[in-house]
């Protein structure tokens, strides 16, 4: 998998903020679960193309004031403002009323919803549209009855974990559900979360699990987890961040169906804590309305094969500001698994996710592929295969940051995670698995980007360089003249007291890449992995994709100053040079973890032009 673009952190190239590794912190933001993310059909939903308007639908005038108005103009404005533009056929930045005129079916209103819900509008090519954005003026035109369908564009190469329509005659069941839940007239973007203990005298099988939807008109996900460490106390509160160790067991968007086992089942235990989570979004100002949504979980007696849960994936990466970057967690299978389905889980930053099985003689099996990612879309897909001991499980996520800082690892909507939770037998000892892996073929998947000069190699030299454990040297500065340069080393430049969270031995920086200078302007072009072996054989793989050009503007200080980008960002950022003969060494601040460190980047001269 290669994928490209730009990649630069903003971080002072002098002042190093690395703090000596706190590995309790850190593995807790890794191991913590995230926000609210859902599954989806059963069935692929069939693209809409007659209005579905409601005969009584009168969106709110209200609503219209307070968010539509701006969202139609920001997002729509460009060609259906005041005087259309760029072929479309009407202006909608007009009045509450010009929108709502007309009989209903074929108002203004009707044919927004219709052309949104359905994914046909804006047009492809342009801003894309957040899926929020979507979800509310969807809501709002159609009075709640439409929601747009986001598993559009998704592409997926295997097939969703379908359920049978409805359960075993037979079992035995509880409900989790919101408590008659108040939903303000104006609430746009609500999570909520209901924690209970599980009402089971004995151990059971969980045989299935399935929503139960009250209000549907402000309905959008549901979510249920596990929170083994009991985090969160029973009854409900706000929740935009989860548990550390939560497990997602079941999620739900519209569309979406129930996930049951086909024998056996996922152990319950009396008292064993649950979270139904529920983001609301009242985008159609429905007034009044209290939610009784949650779940139904159907549970046998303790007979046939025990499933558990695994999450496999990397516990440790940074994605720096205007970069598409993959991590990789690898996951050494120990003892013979069966797997039966999985969810792969990321957030909104999310491009790509892949999980590759390696099998102990090379052999590459791909076992999941997702592009086009949605984040409202998260269901189990079937993934039947059977994992032997020296085989390996490569769980990969590529995400796309276009912000000016660094997203991390973590538990907000605004972080990231990479997670295939996987229900698999015999149930996993250990909740995620995650090892080390130094494979002496790595490569860091270089191609020119998009801002390289036009006489780039294709594959520049490869370099493997070690931690330098002694922080940065001293920027000398120096004229870098005009000339053409490739890489000869990249690597982080740490105090000393890092070696002890991390193997100085193993832990490598592979790079390919290429420079071009001349006065007062530098570009860069290079595909950078690190691999580092933390404490406890959790290691992190990450490969950045750097290409930045810009102007360069000296400081105060010798050899330091701001690179601002023409190509490849729109963010200065801090940057230190020292030039000795051919050599030419840049400092660029590195997010990593949570943390910036000073990355230095040291080039060879191969021409002058
Ligand atoms: C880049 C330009 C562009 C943007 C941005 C854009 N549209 Fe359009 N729109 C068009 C064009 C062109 C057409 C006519 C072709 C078509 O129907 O696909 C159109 C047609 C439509 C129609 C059908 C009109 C009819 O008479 O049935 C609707 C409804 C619509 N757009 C809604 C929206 C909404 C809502 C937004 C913002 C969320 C939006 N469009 C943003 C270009 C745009």
């Amino acid at each position: 998998m290669s994928t490209y673009s730009t990649s630069a952190s903003a971080a002072s190239p002098g002042r190093p903020r690395l703090t000596p590794w706190p590995r309790a912190r850190f593995v807790a933001a890794a191991l913590a679960c995230c926000t609210v993310m859902s599954g989806c059909g059963t069935e692929a939903a069939p693209v809409k193309t007659q209005s579905t308007a409601e005969p009584d639908c009168m969106p709110s005038r209200t609503m219209f004031d307070a968010v539509v108005k701006a969202h139609v103009a920001s997002h729509c404005g460009t060609c259906h403002g005041e005087t259309p533009n760029f072929g479309a056929p009407n202006t909608l930045t007009g009045s509450y009323e010009s929108l709502v005129a007309g009989a209903v079916g074929t108002r203004f209103v009707d044919r927004i919803a219709l052309r949104m819900a359905n994914k046909t509008m804006p047009p492809t090519g342009g801003e894309p549209v957040p899926h929020q954005v979507q979800d509310t003026l969807v809501e709002w035109a159609s009075c709640g009855a439409a929601h747009p369908d986001h598993s559009v564009g998704l592409v997926v190469d295997q097939p969703v974990f379908t359920a049978p329509k409805t359960a075993d005659a037979g079992l035995a069941h509880f409900d989790l559900t919101a408590d008659n839940f108040a939903v303000a007239e104006d609430e746009l973007d609500l999570y909520e979360c209901f924690t209970f203990s599980a009402p089971v005298t004995e151990d059971r099988f969980v045989r299935r699990i399935e929503v139960l939807i009250d209000q549907s008109k402000v309905l959008h996900h549901v979510v249920l987890l596990k929170d083994p460490k009991k985090d969160f106390a029973l009854g409900r509160k706000k929740c935009k961040g989860m548990p550390s160790d939560s497990q997602y067991l079941y999620a739900w968007a519209p569309g979406a169906g129930a996930v049951a086992f086909p024998e056996g089942g996922m152990r319950v235990k009396p008292g064993e804590h649950y979270i139904v989570q529920i983001h609301y979004n009242n985008g159609a100002a429905v007034k009044n309305v209290k939610d009784n949504s949650g779940v139904r979980i159907f549970h046998g007696p303790v007979a046939g094969t025990e499933y558990g849960m695994v999450a496999a994936g990397p516990l440790v990466f940074s994605i720096p500001p205007h970069s598409t970057t993959t991590a990789t967690g690898h996951c050494l299978v120990k003892e013979t698994t069966t797997v039966l389905a999985g969810m792969p889980h990321m957030h909104e930053n999310g491009v790509a996710f892949e999980q590759v099985i390696v099998r102990k003689d090379g052999t590459r099996e791909t076992l999941v592929s997702l592009t086009g990612w949605s984040f409202e879309m998260q269901p189990f897909y079937r993934l039947t295969t059977v994992l032997n001991p020296g085989d390996r499980v490569e769980t990969s996520c590529t995400w796309r940051n276009d912000t000016a800082d660094a997203v991390n690892m973590g538990t907000g909507t605004s972080d990231e995670m990479c997670f295939d939770f996987m229900f698999v037998t015999p149930p996993p000892k250990n909740p995620y698995c995650n090892d080390f892996v130094l494979d002496a073929s790595a490569d860091a998947g270089y191609l020119p980007g998009k801002c390289a000069g036009a006489d780039a190699a294709v594959a520049p030299a490869l370099s493997k360089t070690k931690l330098l454990f002694t922080g940065a040297p001293d920027n000398t500065g120096g004229d870098w003249g005009t000339a053409r340069w490739q890489l000869k080393s990249a690597t982080l430049a740490l105090p000393a007291i890092a070696k002890t969270y991390m193997n100085p031995e193993t832990s490598t920086i592979i790079g390919r890449g290429q420079a071009w200078t001349e006065k007062g302007r530098l570009t860069i072009d290079a595909s950078v992995r690190i691999l580092l072996e933390l404490q406890q054989n959790n290691g992190v793989d990450t490969v950045d994709k750097l290409s930045m050009s810009g102007k360069v503007i000296a400081g105060d200080k010798v050899g330091e100053g701001t690179w601002t980008p023409d190509c490849g960002g729109t963010v200065a950022q801090p940057i230190g040079w020292s030039v000795h003969g051919d050599e030419l060494t840049i400092r660029l601040g590195k997010s990593f973890a949570q943390f910036v460190v000073p990355g230095l980047y040291t080039f060879q001269r191969v021409g002058s032009n």
